[in-house]
């Protein structure tokens, strides 16, 4: 009873101690001259006026994450309320995904050799220019979609705050890619273009993927 006791606390404390060690760290900033209300899933959400930093810590092994950001959202004292782009059911700390036009960091952590992988995403539209950058381990690969996308945006996928992508607008399997084969299109090469490092459309197999090695840290910074 007593030895089970003991190694199931030390099971604990290993496992904290080893979810510690390789948690991830990502110092999300917001250097837009407005205010963006970042989100995270995993991770909730949280307003960021002009020059503020959230420090989000992800466990290890976290899959299919998102980081993206809202705008011209308000909320009320229960956190409820709703955003212009990038809205999550709304409310103020996300539990779900944000809807289009918004500008996506898609991460996995410690996955196939203990290698996190990273990308940035417009297949769901475009809100805000942002960059995704590792801080350690020696992994330098930058990526970004920086360009006035919003201001040069297509008249059929402006939407109010961003521009949108074309499955948001169109439905067809042509670019929402229902039957699993489509190929690259007018708009995917509009996003492409101006953003080549990104992802633009539901196949597009660019080497847009990048990776670190696990326990890496990253910075986020919309407008930078
Ligand atoms: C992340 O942001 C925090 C708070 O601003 C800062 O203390 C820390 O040095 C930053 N980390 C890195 C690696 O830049
Ligand atoms: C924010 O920056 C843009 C582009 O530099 C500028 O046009 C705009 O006036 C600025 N807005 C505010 C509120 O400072
Ligand atoms: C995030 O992790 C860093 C580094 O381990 C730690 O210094 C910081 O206190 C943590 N922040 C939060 C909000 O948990
Ligand atoms: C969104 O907010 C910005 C600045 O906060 C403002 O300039 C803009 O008009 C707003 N857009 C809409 C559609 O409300
Ligand atoms: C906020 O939203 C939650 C979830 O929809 C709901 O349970 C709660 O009652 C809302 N609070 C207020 C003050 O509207
Ligand atoms: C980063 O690279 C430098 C020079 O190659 C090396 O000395 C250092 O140990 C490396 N650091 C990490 C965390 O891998
Ligand atoms: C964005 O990425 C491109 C291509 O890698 C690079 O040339 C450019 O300097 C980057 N811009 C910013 C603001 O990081
Ligand atoms: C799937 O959709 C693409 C694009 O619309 C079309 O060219 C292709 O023929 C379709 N393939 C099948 C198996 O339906």
């Amino acid at each position: 009873m007593a030895l089970t006791k003991n190694l199931s606390v030390y099971f604990v404390i290993a496992v904290t101690y080893l979810a510690a060690a390789q948690a991830a760290t990502f110092n999300i900033t917001n250097s837009c001259n407005y205010t963006v209300w970042a989100a995270a899933k995993p991770g909730g959400g949280i307003r960021l006026d002009p020059d503020q930093t959230w420090t989000l810590n992800v466990s290890s092994g976290t899959s299919g994450a998102r980081i993206w950001g809202r705008t011209n959202c308000t909320f009320d004292s229960a956190g409820n309320g709703t955003c212009l782009t990038g809205d999550c059911n709304g409310v103020l700390e996300c539990d779900s995904f944000g809807t289009a036009p918004n500008t996506i960091v898609e991460y996995a952590l410690n996955q196939y050799n203990n290698l996190d992988f990273y990308d940035v995403s417009v297949v769901d539209g475009f809100n805000i220019p942002l960059s995704f950058t590792p801080l350690t381990n020696n992994c330098t690969r930058s990526v970004n979609c920086t360009a006035d996308i919003n201001g040069e945006c297509p008249s059929q996928l402006k939407a109010p705050g961003g521009c949108n992508n074309p499955c948001t607008v169109f439905k067809t399997n042509q670019y929402c890619c229902t039957n699993n084969t489509c190929g690259p299109t007018d708009y995917s090469n509009f996003f492409k273009t101006r953003c080549p490092d990104v992802y633009t459309y539901p196949k597009d197999c660019v080497s847009g993927t990048f990776t670190c090695p696990g326990g890496t840290d990253y910075s986020l910074v919309f407008c930078p």
